[in-house]
């Protein structure tokens, strides 16, 4: 297994991986050389490209690594306390950290993070680079678009639509659709 971006973010997935006893063959980071948690962080070299992970927080640097790395293998990283429903479809280079329950019916796209305890309800969909954040909850039929983060604590109500690269306050109460690209905030959530 090879991650790319050695922050907090990444030492999350490096726990995750080591609980389900996978190797971590490289970490890379264009910062290096350094260690992560005691595991030796090198510059990115091609080659030794499968089973990758951009460990990456920032959902928009992830999209610049996906698009930089081009066409390699990416897997996903799952913490095993993470109750994930049997028909829920989760996409290649994504993250579920501990405590998070996915419902029936819902899709998780790629490269996105789904965060320690966050709760997404039945039939949503979360589009490719999304954020959704410890604790957050959406309710059922929730579709969020790419890149968009929801934030820590955030309560997102049935049906609503959060547009692409969007960023939920924490603790926001999102009682209305958000469009593209803004910031919402408070309970009920209004526009930045
Ligand atoms: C919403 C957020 C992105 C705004 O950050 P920002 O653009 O730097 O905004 P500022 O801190 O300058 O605050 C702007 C205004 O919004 C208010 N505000 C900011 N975040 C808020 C929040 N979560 N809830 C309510 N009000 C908030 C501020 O009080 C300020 O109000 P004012 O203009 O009346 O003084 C940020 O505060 C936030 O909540 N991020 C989510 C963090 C998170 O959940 N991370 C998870 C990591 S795993």
């Amino acid at each position: 297994m090879n991650l790319y971006g050695a922050s907090g973010h990444a030492k999350v997935i490096i726990s995750i991986l080591e609980l389900l006893e996978q190797k971590i063959t490289n970490i890379f980071d264009d910062r290096a050389p350094f260690t992560l948690l005691g595991y030796p962080v090198k510059v990115f070299e091609k080659g030794d490209t499968d089973f990758f992970i951009i460990s990456v927080g920032n959902n928009k640097k992830r999209k610049k690594l996906a698009k930089k790395l081009g066409a390699i293998h990416y897997t996903k990283a799952i913490h095993p306390s993470a109750i994930i429903d049997k028909r829920v479809i989760i996409d290649v280079g994504t993250v579920v950290m501990a405590g998070a329950i996915i419902n029936v019916d819902t899709h998780i796209g790629k490269h996105s993070i789904i965060n320690t305890a966050a709760s997404i309800d039945h039939d949503c969909k979360i589009d490719d680079f999304a954020h959704i954040s410890p604790n957050a909850t959406l309710c059922g039929n929730v579709q969020v678009g790419e890149g968009s983060q929801i934030g820590a604590g955030a309560v997102v109500n049935p049906n609503i639509t959060i547009g692409k690269w969007a960023i939920i306050g924490a603790g926001a109460v999102i009682i209305n659709d958000v469009p593209d690209g803004v910031t919402v905030v408070g309970n009920p959530g209004r526009v930045l």
